[in-house]
């Protein structure tokens, strides 16, 4: 099916567009934060967009699967399957501190065919489709071509949980000392895109979803990029950690990995 998969395309970025408009309507309004966790926060805003993206897409393919992070899954046994973060980035648009997207991904058969992710607030959308490469604003984009993790910047995120137990903390110690930096923006799908976009040689996580990166994953890969698990296998939209980077840098990434995860704990895990 993936011969039209560019039918998707269009009417993905019109729903993420339209999507991130709505967001900044409620953006810096104050409005009132509910907690899924300790530190998981949701808001009207993510309820709304959710509400919004699943009617849209609804309309147009009544058939179709939709997991969202705020409703679930909508399991209608078709091969196709919507997975929407309808704002990634919640704790920073809950502060005011303007780095959210909404991210879209379609999945055929378990596997990313088409994703989009719109930054509202950099009017940014970064969109693949399967062996079509990765676009920003319709523009191609590819991953950087730094060679080595010495030269590179990072970035990486600590889930939700992560009062209760959190491995990253020995990882970004590590990563920040050798490299040019590790940044923490707060959105994941963005972080991905800033891979695919060449911003970033690398990232990684522990704890994501798959609303988090199913469109990520296929935009990282179609600008170039290697997104694997912490073993060095092939990366799937629901695999709770992942690398992703510029492809050079990979191997070094997993073998530094490994290194700290060999090691008796030195902080508190
Ligand atoms: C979160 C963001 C964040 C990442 C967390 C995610 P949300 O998504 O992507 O960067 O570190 O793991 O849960 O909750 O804002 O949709
Ligand atoms: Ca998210
Ligand atoms: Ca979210």
């Amino acid at each position: 099916m993936s011969s039209n998969s560019e039918q998707f395309l269009p009417a993905m970025c019109e729903i993420a567009r339209e999507d991130g408009g709505f967001l900044m309507t409620y953006f810096q309004r104050h409005i009132k934060i509910e907690y899924k966790g300790d530190a998981d926060l949701v808001t009207a805003a993510d309820r709304a967009s959710e509400k919004l993206i699943r009617a849209r897409i609804g309309a147009r393919w009544p058939s179709h699967d939709i997991l969202g992070e705020e409703q679930g899954l909508n399991d209608q046994g078709s091969e196709y399957r919507w997975f929407v973060d309808p704002l990634d980035g919640t704790t920073n648009f809950a502060h005011g501190f303007p780095v959210f997207a909404v991210s879209i991904a379609l999945l055929d058969d378990g596997e990313p065919l088409v994703g989009a992710v719109f930054n509202p607030i950099s009017n940014e959308l970064f969109t693949a489709v399967r062996n079509q490469g990765a676009q920003l604003n319709q523009k191609p984009i590819h991953v950087s071509d730094i060679a080595t993790l010495s030269k590179s910047l990072l970035s990486t995120g600590f889930p939700t949980h992560k009062r209760q137990s959190n491995p990253n903390i020995h990882y970004y110690w590590e990563f920040t000392l050798r490299s040019h930096g590790v940044r923490g923006a707060g959105s994941a799908a963005l972080d991905l895109c800033c891979v695919a976009a060449g911003r970033f040689d690398g990232f990684w996580e522990f704890g994501l979803k798959s609303w988090d990166t199913a469109a990520g994953i296929l935009i990282v890969r179609e600008a170039g990029g290697t997104v694997t698990d912490f073993e060095g296998r092939p990366a799937h939209p629901g695999d709770r950690e992942l690398f992703a980077s510029n492809g050079p840098i990979h191997h070094e990434l997993l073998t530094i990995a490994a290194e700290i995860a060999a090691r008796p704990a030195t902080l508190p895990q």
